[in-house]
């Protein structure tokens, strides 16, 4: 009985069929690294079941959301270990996603005939990034509205249509409440979807072209029948193939088991990541992102400040193009590691960028992003012109993403217009130059000019001037 309803289920699903095309097949022998892939996979399933557990109480209001947050991690039961689990499985993607994307460029994944999966890739990618952006945007603590305002930053310096992105983020004129809604509704909802059909279509590729192998690696390969010679040869081999499954599900399994242990024991031991005070849209906000994005901050803090603006939109842009145009640049017919001498020293020096751009982000964590809004003067007043000029060097170095000017609500920092004029010239300078241990203000020695540092400094001088707004 057991048994026949067994067959029947077998045949009725269709399961047979399934076993047969997808796991009983023969494969070229899988290198360990080719676990990446499923790794991501089983990260993503468990963002899936996090994320809606989460979503079973978070509150995608800009009145109860923080809340939410906090009952989340305080209150519900085991709802650290879940929130935990979200965060750090989303870091654990962000590594992975970047050894994943290295690795192919590394070895040439790309080439002949897998152009396809590559580019079904790419916007992979960049789904993840936003989803480990957006995610942490939906705290609504304070760095989620610093995050906010970098995010606008970015999409307002889009040429001719930066304005309508802006209008269409934030959901109004202002950061507010239909701003959440559609951050959530993003993260939980139109990247997820989109993700999930181009997930099933990269799959499908990866089964139907199979990945890189050791044949290959090892070989000018020139055409795609030749390719799929080779590849056939070593599938069908006693010793150079492997039945998919168990053999090469078991060695992408471990890599997956691996960094899942590693994410529960980040979990457990480290908990969520701590949440900031609650949004207040009228003060200025802590300048502080995520760590997997703390190079992005570091590479815009280090770039002279009339680059930085515009490298914050044509960057996401220029890895776009990049990527896309990758495997129709690239057309040489060497693959594998060994062969490309040139692209692991891109790859080297791509990742110790990274990693020193985060070291120098980790050791200075106040950062600023150069915003586009200039401080406002006080109704009537007209600042003499190196002080109008100081006004835009300001802005242009984010000091006022942490200090307000005459705003009587409390801003990060110091609003200029509580000084009363008590700050010479000079020990502003000073200040600028070499702000004292422990206080949370980047140094801006060796990154202005003498001139922009005169202008600024006669800017902040005057603005201890400004009446303060009641
Ligand atoms: C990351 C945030 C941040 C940024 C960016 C920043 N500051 Fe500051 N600044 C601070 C903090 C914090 C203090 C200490 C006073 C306080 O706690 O409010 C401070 C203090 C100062 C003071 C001394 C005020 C006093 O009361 O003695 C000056 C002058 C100053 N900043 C100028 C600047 C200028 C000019 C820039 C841009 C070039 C800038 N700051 C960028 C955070 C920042």
């Amino acid at each position: 009985m057991l048994r026949q309803s067994a067959q029947w289920a077998i045949d009725r699903f269709g399961i047979d069929n399934l076993y047969h095309c997808l796991l009983d097949r023969r494969v070229p022998k899988a290198p360990w690294y080719s676990g990446d892939g499923s790794t991501l996979m089983a990260l993503l399933g468990i963002q899936v079941i996090t994320g809606s557990v989460l979503a079973l109480t978070y509150s995608p209001s800009t009145d109860s959301a923080y809340q939410s947050v906090v009952y989340i991690t305080d209150q519900v039961f085991l709802g650290w270990f879940i929130r935990g689990l979200h965060y750090w499985s989303a870091g654990a993607m962000m590594i992975m996603i970047v050894f994943h994307l290295m690795r192919q460029i590394v070895l040439g994944g790309y080439k002949s005939p897998r152009e396809g999966t590559w580019l079904v890739g790419v916007p992979l990618f960049f789904g993840v990034l936003f989803l480990a952006y957006s995610g942490y945007l939906l705290r609504w603590d304070e760095r989620s509205i610093y995050g906010i305002r970098v995010m606008l930053q970015m999409l307002g310096r889009v040429p001719l249509i930066g304005d309508w992105l802006v209008l269409f983020a934030q959901g109004g004129p202002s950061v507010g409440p239909a701003t959440l809604a559609r951050l959530y509704a993003f993260h939980v909802l139109v990247i997820p979807l989109l993700m999930f059909a181009l997930v099933a279509i990269h799959l499908y590729l990866v089964v139907i072209k199979g990945t890189m192998t050791k044949g290959e690696r090892s070989t000018p390969i020139h055409s795609v029948s030749q390719q799929r010679e080779i590849y056939k040869s070593e599938a069908a081999s006693v010793d150079k193939g492997e039945t998919f499954f168990p053999w090469t599900m078991l060695k992408t399994g471990t890599m997956a088991g691996i960094v899942i242990g590693l994410t529960l024991l980040a979990t457990v031991f480290i908990g969520p990541s701590k949440l900031y005070s609650e949004a207040n849209l009228t003060e200025s906000t802590m300048p502080a992102e995520e760590w997997w994005y703390w190079w992005l901050s570091g590479l815009i803090a280090l770039l002279p400040a009339s680059i930085a603006p515009w490298a914050v939109v044509l960057l996401p842009v220029a890895i776009l193009m990049f990527l896309l145009l990758l495997p129709f640049v690239d057309r040489s017919p060497m693959r594998g590691a060994r062969n490309r001498p040139i692209w692991i020293l891109f790859v080297i020096a791509t990742v110790v960028t990274i990693l020193l751009l985060t070291d120098y982000r980790r050791r200075s964590p106040f950062t600023a992003w150069p915003e586009s809004s200039l401080p406002a003067i006080p109704v009537g007043m007209t600042l003499p012109p190196d002080a109008e000029r100081g006004r835009v060097q300001f802005a242009r170095y984010g000091c006022n993403s942490c200090h307000a000017v005459g705003k009587s609500n409390a801003s990060f920092a110091v609003d200029f217009a509580l000084l009363r004029g008590q700050l010479s010239r000079e020990k502003i300078r000073e200040y600028i130059l070499n702000p004292p241990a422990g206080v949370a203000m980047p140094s801006y020695a060796g990154r202005m000019t003498k001139e922009e540092l005169d202008t600024v400094v006669a800017f902040c001088h005057v603005a201890q001037t400004f009446p303060l707004e009641d």
